[in-house]
Formats: C-alpha cells, structure tokens, sequence
C-alpha cells in the first residue's frame, strides 16, 4: 500500500498544502499520496482515532482543528506543547504525535527573505492574536525579542494570547498603532486583514524608522497592499509564501521518509496556482 497523508480543516478547498505535496511527490518520484479531507468539527475526535487504520501515515491540519487534534496527540514536540495547537501529526510506534511548524515555517522565510533581520529586536510589533500571532510571538521569543507589542481588535484574545508568554508582551489597541510602531525594529501582520475577501488592512507606515522589516503571513494577494507600502517606503519585507512552503517540510519528511527543499520550481508553482495561471 503506498503512504497516504492527508489536509483536514473545515472548510478546507482553499488549501495550497495538496499542491505543494503533490509536487514533491512528483519530483522526488515518491509512490504516494496527499488528500483534502473536508472534516466537521464533530468528526474530528473519530477521524483521529481511526485514520490509521484507514492507510494514512499522518497529514496537516487546519483551522478549526488545530487545538483539539493537539489534545489527541499522545507525544507533540516542546514547540507544540507550549502552543497547544499542532498542524502536523504523524504515527510513531503506534502512537499520535503532533508539532507544529508554523513557527519553524515562519522563522526560515524570514531568515531566507531578510538575512539578519534579528540582529536588533529591541521592539517588534505583532498585528493580530489568533493561533498564528501566537506562533509568531512564540518564534520571536525564541529568537532574543525584548519587547513585543501585540495589536488586536479583540482584546480577551489579546489579553489571552499574552497570558501564554511570561512577561515582554505589551498589549495595544488598534487606535494606538502610531504610538505602538514607533521605534519598531519589524513589523508582523498575523491578522487575516489584507487577505483576498477579507477587509483591507489599512494601516500608515510613517511612524516605523527607516531600518524597520515588515513581514505580512497572509499570502493571497502574494505582494499584500501593507508589503507593498513598505517597499515603496524602502523598507525590507517578507511575505507569507516562504511561511506556507517551509512549515510543510517536516510533515512530509515524517510521512515520506525524504527530506524535501523548498526550491525555486517549487515556488513558482505555487505562485502560479495563486495568481491563477497554473
Ligand atoms: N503563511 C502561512 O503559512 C500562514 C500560516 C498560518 C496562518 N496564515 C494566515 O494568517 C492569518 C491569520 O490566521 P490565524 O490562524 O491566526 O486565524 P485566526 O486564529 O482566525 O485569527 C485571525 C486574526 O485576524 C484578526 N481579524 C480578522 N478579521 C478582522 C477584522 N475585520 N478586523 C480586525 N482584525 C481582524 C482577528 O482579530 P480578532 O481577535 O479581533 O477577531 C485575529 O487576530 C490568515 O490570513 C491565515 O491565512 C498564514
């Protein structure tokens, strides 16, 4: 039986992930398979139990899931316990196991796109406080970050994203943001603001200093209007395509036995099922 791995989420058609396996699958001459699985939350516990007696190895998984499937997980890595969200489970010596690679995923685009970016985190800006804010905020501390600024509409889930990390989180309201960017070494934009569909996100640059990095994770639109901003202000930036493409690494060399690359084909690829070419 070939290995079979799978994406559930709810809803789920808007994955890239198929494609980005289905890819390495092709390339690495891989007899295997990657499958989307629309799964209602009530489903969840039952799929858990039994998908590997189904024939599947593992596979990702997506919102609203990522909680609860950490609570089945038997084993998850320190990164996934400390976030208390997975996105990646696998079968090991009969058990589930879970980690999450959002934060790994995010950390190499970065490193990748804006080489050095965290020599000076003396103060980092965070826009959003949903399970990827906290990944981030997890992935900067684990980088040095001083002081962090969480900027969030909702302020429970702030007040609850700060109550994770000890100490360094500094809370913001939106109305605060000139206030809250000033002296920003980079700038994140975790918040599903700027997104195809979803409302802009409109927010002015001019407080940030002039070495400021601004990182956006939403990557439909690829270039979103916040990167485009800063580009045209001569700030670095990173988008959210390096992100969405590194965070499947570590899935797939579980589920495939191979280590694949993010490789410029790989990208283009992606880029072009996003601009609608493909
Ligand atoms: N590049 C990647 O690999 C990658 C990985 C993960 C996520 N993402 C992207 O990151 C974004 C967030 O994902 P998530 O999992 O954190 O989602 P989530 O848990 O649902 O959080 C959504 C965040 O966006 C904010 N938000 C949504 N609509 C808003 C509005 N109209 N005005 C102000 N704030 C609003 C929410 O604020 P409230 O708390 O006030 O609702 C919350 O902070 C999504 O666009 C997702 O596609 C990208």
């Amino acid at each position: 039986m070939i290995p079979r791995a799978f994406i559930i989420g709810w809803p789920v058609a808007q994955s890239r992930s198929p494609l980005i396996h289905a890819t390495w699958l092709d390339e690495l001459r891989i007899e295997g398979a990657y499958e989307r699985i629309a799964l209602p939350p009530q489903e969840l516990e039952g799929f858990l139990a039994t998908f590997a007696e189904r024939g599947f190895v593992g596979g990702n998984v997506t919102i609203p899931h990522k909680e609860k499937a950490f609570a089945a997980c038997a084993a998850t890595t320190p990164t996934a316990a400390r976030l208390q969200a997975v996105n990646t489970l696998w079968m090991e010596s009969g058990k589930l196991h879970g980690e999450n690679t959002d934060v790994m995923g995010f950390l190499a685009s970065l490193d990748e796109d804006v080489p050095g970016w965290g020599k000076t985190l003396k103060k980092t800006a965070v826009l959003g406080a949903g399970g990827a804010a906290r990944a981030i905020v997890y992935a900067l501390l684990s980088r040095g970050a001083r002081r962090i600024v969480v900027v969030n509409r909702t302020k429970a889930r702030s007040e609850e994203l700060r109550s994770r990390f000890d100490g360094s989180i500094e809370l913001a309201d939106p109305g605060d943001l000139p206030n809250a960017l000033t002296n920003v070494d980079l700038l994140v934009n975790a918040t599903s603001l700027g997104m195809v569909g979803q409302p802009p996100l409109e927010i002015d640059l001019a407080p940030l200093p002039d070495h400021a990095v601004v990182a956006d994770i939403v990557y439909v639109p690829l270039e979103t209007a916040l990167l485009a901003a800063a580009r045209r202000r001569g700030l670095r930036t990173s988008g959210g395509l390096g992100m969405l493409l590194y965070q499947a690494v570590p899935g797939f060399t579980h589920w495939f036995d191979v280590r694949p690359r993010v490789t410029p084909a790989l990208r283009a690829r992606i880029v072009a099922d996003i601009e609608g070419k493909r």
